[in-house]
């Protein structure tokens, strides 16, 4: 069993994306999932999970009962140990530092030594109280009836509306949070839209981008999503219909994207995009938003459907961003949609995320 240390305030799409490197991913508390298998390689590249590792146990949130646990835990590690506890959104009014301190002690008793600096392993002490976070859309179900939810594909812990949870974990991996520091606001070429890192790096990652596959942004702008994508180990193919979007996103890579990352741009259009069938393993959409992008189509509708019907020749998978639901030309274009999930941006924007699969790849699945 693993633990994951969700980032940021919504669990449900923490733990989605946190499908993309692990399995049966479930919540268990506010901030913290498990999951039956993970790959330490690929949760290093998620963007809304701080860092995972193996489960030594669980018990509620306080430091008697977590002191008690490690005292009679399983321990196969050898070598010297720090422990680093969190008190997570201080939803659980724990005092970490005592918290270290006792279960060092146990450590120390039970024959480790402690290393601060440098330890050989870490152990990770997570505290979180609280009722646990259901998926936007759950609230605007009336309003959305079609809405397929992320929190439906994602398990919240039996037991439990309001956890009271302390998890003690050994740390295998810990994000690299280089992402968070490349603002948009520091490219070469900039323009308002372009999409926050993290998000980006979210979307990457439940498209399947990862070494060996590649991945089709067409509508690229900025060139957002193509940057977080090879950081990510993906060939990254950009389209966008405006010529200053593929030149400034060029700009962009040429400065920002590794020397050996592997990328394209061209300009086209989206609902006819210029790649053989079958030609990658996923594609990232970031729709315009009608107020604030140029939209090369007779309108927004023309535009949607025709992207929706074009990538599904090209890959059998796309995760699609976008200010409203999309499911009904995604569901016309012959996608099966997986899951959407809703992110609050601010009072009147919201962000849908859809996951479209193939319908004759997702029965594999
Ligand atoms: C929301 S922006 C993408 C922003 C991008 N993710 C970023 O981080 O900069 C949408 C893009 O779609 C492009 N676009 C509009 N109509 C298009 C079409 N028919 N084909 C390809 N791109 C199109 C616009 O030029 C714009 O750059």
């Amino acid at each position: 069993m693993y633990w994951l240390e969700f980032a940021g305030e919504d669990d449900p799409f923490a733990a989605l994306e946190a499908t993309a490197a692990a399995s049966d991913v479930s919540i268990l508390a506010p901030g913290i999932g498990t999951a039956r298998a993970l790959s330490p390689e690929r949760a290093a590249g998620l963007a809304m999970t701080r860092a995972a590792g193996s489960v030594v146990g669980h018990t509620d949130a306080s430091i008697a009962s977590a002191r008690a646990l490690l005292e009679t835990a399983a321990i196969d590690h050898e070598g010297t140990v720090a422990v680093r506890a969190r008190d997570l959104r201080s939803s659980a009014g724990v005092d970490t530092q005592s918290a270290e301190r006792e279960l060092g002690t146990v450590l120390t008793d039970r024959g480790f030594e402690v290393d601060l600096d440098d330890p050989d392993h870490t152990l990770r002490a997570l505290f979180a109280s609280g009722p646990i976070a259901r998926d936007h859309a759950s609230e605007n179900a009336a309003e959305d009836p079609l809405g397929i939810e992320s929190a439906d594909l994602i398990d919240v812990e039996a037991n439990a509306d309001e956890p009271d949870v302390c998890l003690l974990g050994w740390v295998d991996v810990e994000r690299d949070a280089a992402f968070g520091k490349r603002a948009p606001t520091d490219r070469p070429f900039f323009q308002p839209g372009s999409m926050d890192p993290a998000l980006a790096r979210a979307l990457g990652n439940l498209a399947g981008a990862r070494p060996g596959a590649t991945i089709v942004d067409p509508m690229c702008g900025t060139g957002g999503l193509l940057l977080e994508g090879t950081l990510l180990g993906a060939r990254m193919v950009g389209v966008d219909a405006q010529s200053k979007m593929t030149q400034g996103s060029r700009e962009n890579m040429e400065s920002i994207a590794a020397a050996d990352a592997d990328w394209e741009i061209v300009r086209g259009d989206a609902r006819r995009l210029p790649l053989a069938d079958d030609a990658a393993d996923g594609l990232v959409v970031d729709v315009p938003y009608e107020r604030q992008s140029a939209v090369a189509a007779d309108d927004l509708d023309d535009l949607v459907e025709g992207a929706l019907s074009a990538a599904i020749d090209v890959a059998p998978r796309a995760v699609v961003v976008a200010d409203r639901s999309w499911i009904d030309a995604a569901r016309s274009a012959g996608w099966f949609v997986k899951c959407v999930h809703r992110r609050r941006v601010h009072r009147s924007l919201n962000r849908s995320i859809h996951v479209l699969e193939r319908p004759d790849d997702s029965l594999d699945r």
